[in-house]
C-alpha cells in the first residue's frame, strides 16, 4: 500500500535516505497513460513518488478547474497496482499560500499552440512542476509525449534553471480505437469518444501523405484538415507541423524532427493529440 503524505515535512521524512527517487507528476483521475509512466518509473527507481494535484495555476478563468474529474479512491487503486511507494497530495493552500508571488515562465516554447490558446497555462505548469521537483527532489521525472509542448517546455526549464533531474518522456498510450487516453475523455460518452478518434485519424492521414512522398508542409497539413473538416463536430484550434522550437515547419526536409500537433474542441471538450511526422 502506498503511503499518502500531504505536507512537505511528511514527504521529506518518507523519502529520507531511500535511493534513486522517481517522480510522476499528475492531476489524478488516473488512466493507463499515467499507469504506464508509473510502471516504467518503477523499473528504474528505488522509490517511486506520484503527485496528485489539480493545479489551479494552470487553468484559465473560463476553463474546467472546478469540473476537472476527481476520484481519489480509484486513483489510490491505480497507484497501488503500479507499485508506487509514496503519493504526494498537497492541497492548494499548501502549494499556494496567500503570499505566494513567484511564477516560472519559459518564453519561446510556451508562446504558440496551446500557449496561445491558453494564456498563462504553461507558466502554471512550469511553476507547479518546479515546486514539485524542489519538494520531492527526484533523480528522474517522467512525463508523457501526449502533452508534447508541455514536455518541451519542462525540458527547457530544467536546462535553463539547472534543475538536477533527468527528464524522461514516454510515448502516448492510446485506446485500441486510436484515441489518446486523457482524463478529459471522461467528459465524453462512448459514442462521442468514438467520434473523437477523428483527431488521431487526421494525424495518421498526415503521416500517410508524408510516407506517400508528399513533402510540401501546406499539403501535408491539408491531408489532416480534410479528415477533420469531414466531421462538423470538430471546432479546430490548430493543426500544425512543428520543429523542436514548436514553430511551424516551413519545410519538412528535416522529416524526423517534425511533429504534427492538433487541438480541437469536440462536444464542448478541448482535446489534444500529436504524432511524429515519420512513423517510427
Ligand atoms: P495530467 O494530465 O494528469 O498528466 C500527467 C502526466 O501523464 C503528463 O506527463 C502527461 O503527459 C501524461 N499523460 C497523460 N495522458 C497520457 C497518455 N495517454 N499517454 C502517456 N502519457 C500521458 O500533465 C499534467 O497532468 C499536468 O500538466 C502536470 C504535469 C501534472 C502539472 O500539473
Amino acid at each position: 500500500m502506498p503511503q499518502v503524505v500531504r505536507s512537505p515535512e511528511e514527504l521529506r521524512t518518507a523519502l529520507a535516505g531511500r535511493g534513486r527517487v522517481g517522480l510522476v507528476p499528475t492531476m489524478g483521475y488516473l488512466h493507463d497513460g499515467h499507469a504506464t509512466l508509473m510502471r516504467r518509473a518503477r523499473e528504474v527507481c528505488d522509490v517511486l513518488v506520484v503527485s496528485i494535484f489539480v493545479n489551479p495555476l494552470q487553468f484559465g478563468p473560463s476553463e474546467d478547474l472546478a469540473a476537472y474529474p476527481r476520484d481519489l479512491e480509484r486513483d489510490l487503486g491505480v497507484v497501488g497496482e503500479a507499485g508506487v511507494d509514496v503519493v504526494f497530495m498537497p492541497d492548494a493552500a499548501t502549494m499556494y499560500p496567500p503570499n505566494f508571488d513567484t511564477r516560472v515562465t519559459v518564453s519561446g516554447l510556451s508562446e504558440g499552440l496551446d500557449g496561445e490558446s491558453r494564456p498563462g497555462h504553461f507558466t502554471g505548469v512550469a511553476t507547479v512542476v518546479l515546486k514539485l521537483l524542489n519538494l520531492v527532489r527526484p533523480d528522474v521525472a517522467f512525463f508523457g509525449e501526449k502533452d508534447w509542448q508541455q514536455l518541451a517546455v519542462l525540458r527547457q526549464m530544467v536546462r535553463d534553471l539547472n534543475v538536477s533531474v533527468q527528464v524522461v518522456g514516454l510515448p502516448t498510450v492510446r485506446a485500441p480505437s486510436g484515441l489518446a487516453l486523457s482524463s478529459r475523455n471522461s467528459y465524453l460518452s462512448a459514442d462521442q469518444q468514438a467520434r473523437a478518434t477523428v483527431l488521431s485519424r487526421a494525424l495518421r492521414a498526415v503521416q500517410a501523405a508524408y510516407a506517400g512522398g508528399e513533402t510540401d508542409s501546406a499539403k501535408l497539413r491539408q491531408a489532416g484538415l480534410d479528415v477533420l473538416n469531414a466531421d462538423p463536430e470538430v471546432a479546430l484550434d490548430y493543426l500544425s507541423l512543428v520543429g523542436r522550437d514548436m514553430r511551424e515547419s516551413k519545410s519538412v526536409d528535416n522529416g524526423p524532427m517534425t511533429r504534427v500537433l492538433v487541438a480541437a474542441r469536440m462536444f464542448g471538450v478541448r482535446l489534444i493529440d500529436n504524432m511524429p511526422l515519420v512513423v517510427a
